[in-house]
């Protein structure tokens, strides 16, 4: 009795002064950045990393697509977001999926110099910028499996960047998930040691480059897709490599991937196919919403996919993304990353509430589904 009255008062205490009991594991979210950075909850994720900047062979920093104004733009509206949640870290993305950069990476990770010069011009703009950390996207060390030196090159970089930025500053890697390309780029325990995380790119584990649909995001094999291409057995390898919970953030998506279905009438998992368009969610839903996509669930591989005519999508949406955030839960992993703010239904167009994925995974990961952050999300959706 007293103990029931002491709990109530508690929790009427805990109500009260709005205590937000955020756990302590992280989710970082990956900001291409194609929406404007006001719309970004600043409690959605924990950390928020601008995609992407490049760099040259010799070590330098480079816009990319952008010029270095808009960059730096972006950068001081995102930077703002922490005037409202001071936890939340800001970070920056080097590299991301870009086929030109890999000869690039590979030159200058061969070279002490040129590693040298590229670690200190990334502390150089972290602090010119007040960010918390870098995050390096080399996709992939070893890409094509010709240069075989570059899966040391790596572990190397990583070490001098550690070496490096002060400890104050998160150093972070994605690395690309299944076991060919774990074989082929990473030494595993080595990347782990110098890293404050590793986030494990555990999507585009199917696509065009098959002959046969599949669910780019699944959780578990099945009889249509017997192989280790999908989540669980992609991360249960990192760990089984060396790879530890605490620093292994799991990659979660708020696209679909799409194949072109040869019959229309094969329109399951492993139906003949050949290459379709990537879709971000907010494009999926719309056309769920108007009935020009047909949902399914597939309940051994945890996904939904989605198919009208000869277009069919795997994609996740927030029955698939409450299971993946509770698996990681469940490992107990460090968190989660996503790929991408942009493509999340960002400004509710579809009536679920903005960012429908992604506040799910929030919910479960960073704040254990008790406490909700001050600044609301949109509570209509639950
Ligand atoms: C790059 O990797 C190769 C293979 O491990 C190694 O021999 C070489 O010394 C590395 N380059 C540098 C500059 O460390
Ligand atoms: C990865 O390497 C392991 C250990 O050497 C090997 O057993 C496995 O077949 C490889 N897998 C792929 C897909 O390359
Ligand atoms: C929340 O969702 C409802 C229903 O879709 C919508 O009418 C409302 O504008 C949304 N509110 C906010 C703050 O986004």
């Amino acid at each position: 009795m007293k103990l029931s009255i002491f709990l109530s008062a508690a929790l009427l205490f805990l109500a009260a002064s709005n205590v937000q009991a955020q756990t302590n594991r992280r989710l970082l979210c990956y900001w291409m950045p194609g929406i404007p950075a006001s719309h970004i909850n600043p409690w959605l994720c924990t950390h928020i990393a601008y995609s992407f900047l490049g760099l040259t062979a010799q070590g330098g920093l480079t816009f990319l697509w952008r010029s270095e104004a808009e960059v730096v733009s972006h950068l001081q509206s995102v930077v703002a977001l922490k005037a409202q949640n001071p936890a939340l870290q800001i970070i920056i993305a080097v590299g991301g999926y870009n086929v030109p950069l890999v000869p690039v990476w590979s030159a200058m990770a061969a070279s002490a110099a040129a590693r040298n010069s590229f670690a200190n011009n990334l502390l150089a703009f972290v602090r010119q910028h007040n960010l918390n950390g870098v995050d390096i996207d080399w996709e992939f060390p070893n890409y094509d499996g010709t240069a075989p030196q570059d899966r040391d090159n790596f572990s190397i970089l990583m070490e001098t960047l550690r070496a490096v930025l002060p400890s104050e500053y998160s150093l972070s890697a994605a690395i690309g998930a299944g076991a060919w390309r774990t074989n082929l780029s990473y030494d595993i325990p080595r990347i782990f040691v110098p890293a404050t995380w590793i986030g494990l790119m555990t999507y585009d584990l199917h696509g065009s480059w098959e002959p046969r649909t599949g669910l780019h995001t699944a959780m578990y094999r099945s009889s249509l897709d017997p192989t280790d291409q999908n989540v669980d057995a992609s991360v249960q390898l990192v760990l089984s490599r060396g790879g530890t919970r605490d620093k292994l953030y799991m990659g979660l998506a708020s696209y679909g991937i799409g194949f072109t279905l040869d019959n229309a009438a094969l329109n399951g998992v492993g139906a003949p196919a050949s290459g379709g368009p990537f879709m971000a969610y907010n494009q999926i839903c719309q056309r769920l919403n108007a009935n020009t996509l047909t949902r399914v669930w597939e309940p051994t591989q945890l996904c939904p996919y989605a198919f009208q005519g000869t277009l069919w999508v795997g994609y996740e949406d927030r029955e698939s993304i409450i299971y993946k955030a509770n698996y990681i839960v469940n490992q107990n992993l460090g968190g989660g990353l996503f790929w991408v703010l942009d493509d999340d239904d960002h400004s509710n167009v579809c009536g679920h509430g903005n960012f429908p994925i992604i506040w799910p995974a929030s919910d479960i990961i960073v704040w254990g589904w008790r406490t909700r952050p001050s600044m609301q999300r949109n509570t209509t959706f639950v």
